[in-house]
This record gives C-alpha cells, structure tokens and sequence, in this order.
C-alpha cells in the first residue's frame, strides 16, 4: 500500500444480483451497454470498483440512473452484502482488516463511530417516530454516549450547525420540510464525528433555491470538520460544486476517474463527453 495517510481503499468491489455465469462479468458494462448478464439475467450492479479515498478528501460519484452509484456507497456502509471485494479503513485495525468481511457486531461498531450515510430518500435515514433530537440521541447512544444532558446539548449543537432551529428538536421530521429533513439527517450522520460521511442523491427533489442552500452547508460542514465525503449524484452541478476528484460510472463499472475540474473540462471517454455536453 501506498504510503501517504490515505482513508479508505477499495479494490475490486462487486454487487452481483441473480445468479452469476462463467461469463457474466464478460458480458456485462459499458461496452454492452447492459448491467445484465445476457445468459443468466444476473445484474450486475457493480463490478471491479477500485479507488483511495484521503482524509478531508471529496470523491464524486457521477453517472445516469441505475449505473451503480448508490451500490458503491451501500455497500460500503454494510446495507447490502458485497459479493466480492476489500475495504480497508486506516483508522480501523491499521488499515489491515478487510471491513467487508468482517462480523455484523464490528460493522455495526464501524457504522456508528467511522461512517455516517445521508440518504436520497430521509425515511431511510430518520425514524419518523422519533422527534429531530431523539435521532441524533439514537446514534450517540449506539456509540456509547449516555448523559442525557450531553446528549441534548450535542443535538442542538448539531442542529445549529447544520441550520436547523433548535426550537425544533422535539418535532418529528415528518412536520419538516424536505430541505429540513436532510439537515436533521446530515446532524444524525455526524453526531459521532465519523472521518467519513457517505451522501447518496441528498439534494435530488429538493427544489433548485434550497438545494443551493443545503449544498452551500454541506460545503461549510465539509470545510469546518475536514470531513472525507463521498457524494454520489447524477447531477454535474452538485459534482462541480462539492467534489475534488470523481469518479464516473456507467452499467456498473468506473469508466473515467480524475480530478474533478480536468473530468468537466476535458473528459476522456466518450460516455463521459455526452455526460458533460449535457446530451445526455
Ligand atoms: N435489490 C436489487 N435487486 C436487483 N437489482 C438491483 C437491486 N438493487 C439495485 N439493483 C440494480 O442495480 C443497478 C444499480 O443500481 P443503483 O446502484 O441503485 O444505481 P444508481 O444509484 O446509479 O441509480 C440497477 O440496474 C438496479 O436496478
Ligand atoms: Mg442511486
């Protein structure tokens, strides 16, 4: 491995649904033009994923629906099982441990201190039973952190930085906003102080004006924790205005990687050409 302090590595990550052939992984990506194997009708969701995420670093994930870009992040925060492929963290067991395979006891535990997930959809992130400040408590509780008053305190402390009016906090999110809901979202996804925060589609349905404030935290959060993000989105602007590097996707694989600007300015593969001229 490399020597400079990276994060996170991923090498070879794959998500196959439906029952694999000898030739499923040959048959299948962009230069089919199918995620699905033709022979078995296998998806092939994600196939031979590989990147270095660095601290305080933004990785983008870019690509048309369906091309696996929620896969990578999923898989990496353990909602779905990968069928093949390593992730290591350097912060966890000295970046030696493969964390996919490892119990669901140490993935819960790398959940709730290492990672955090922001969701496109806030029901996936929230529990809308609970009020805004009881989802935060339930993740400072799973790492441990029972003081009810130190709990209240973090929770407004996370709800002001992230714009949430802290006369809020004991109203369910399902009285909030859209906008809102991601903020108290984002607020659960940090409250741990994770090194590494996983946002899937979070600006995807909001309306332009919000999205544009909701981004513009994300940025400001970014920058004041030095937080490594991966953001996943099918939108350039949000790539263009959040990310350092990115990767782009298509039927699954990573067709094109680089820094960010170089990809918008001057993209290398084709697919990535039509992406950026907006064609498609
Ligand atoms: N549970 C599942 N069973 C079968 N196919 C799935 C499942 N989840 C996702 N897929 C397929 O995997 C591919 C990648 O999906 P996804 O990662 O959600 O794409 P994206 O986030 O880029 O839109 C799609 O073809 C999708 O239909
Ligand atoms: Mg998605």
């Amino acid at each position: 491995m490399e020597n400079r302090n990276w994060l996170l590595k991923v090498e070879g990550l794959t998500k196959i649904y439906g029952e694999p052939g000898k030739n499923t992984l040959h048959h299948t990506g962009p230069l089919y033009h199918t995620n699905q194997c033709p022979e078995t009708g296998a998806i092939v969701a994600c196939a031979d994923i590989n990147f270095t995420l660095y601290p305080g670093e933004v990785l983008g994930i870019v690509g048309e629906s369906g091309s696996g870009k929620s896969t990578v992040v999923k898989l990496l925060y353990f909602d779905f099982e990968a069928t093949s492929g390593n992730a290591w963290l350097n912060e966890y067991n000295h970046g030696k441990t493969n964390l996919l395979n490892e119990s669901n006891q140490r993935k819960r535990y790398l959940r709730h201190h290492k990672m955090g997930m922001v969701y496109q959809n806030p029901r996936d992130g929230l529990n809308f039973e609970f009020s805004s400040g009881g989802n935060i408590a339930e993740k400072l509780l799973m790492a441990g952190n029972f003081h009810v008053g130190n709990i209240r305190k973090r929770a407004s402390g996370l709800l002001t930085a992230t714009e949430v009016p802290v006369a809020r906090m004991d109203d369910t999110p399902l009285s909030f906003s859209g906008g809102m809901q991601q903020r108290v979202q984002i607020s659960k996804a940090i409250a741990n102080n994770p090194p590494l925060l996983f946002l899937d589609e979070v600006t995807t349905g909001l309306d332009v004006s919000v999205q544009a404030k909701v981004l513009d935290m994300i940025r400001r959060l970014q920058q004041e924790l030095n937080i490594a993000m991966i953001v996943v989105s099918h939108d350039l602007s949000v790539i263009r205005m959040l990310t350092d590097r990115t990767i782009v996707m298509k039927d699954g694989r990573i067709v094109e990687k680089g820094l960010t600007d170089q990809i918008l300015q001057d993209p290398q593969n084709t697919y990535t050409q039509l992406l950026v001229s907006s064609l498609l």
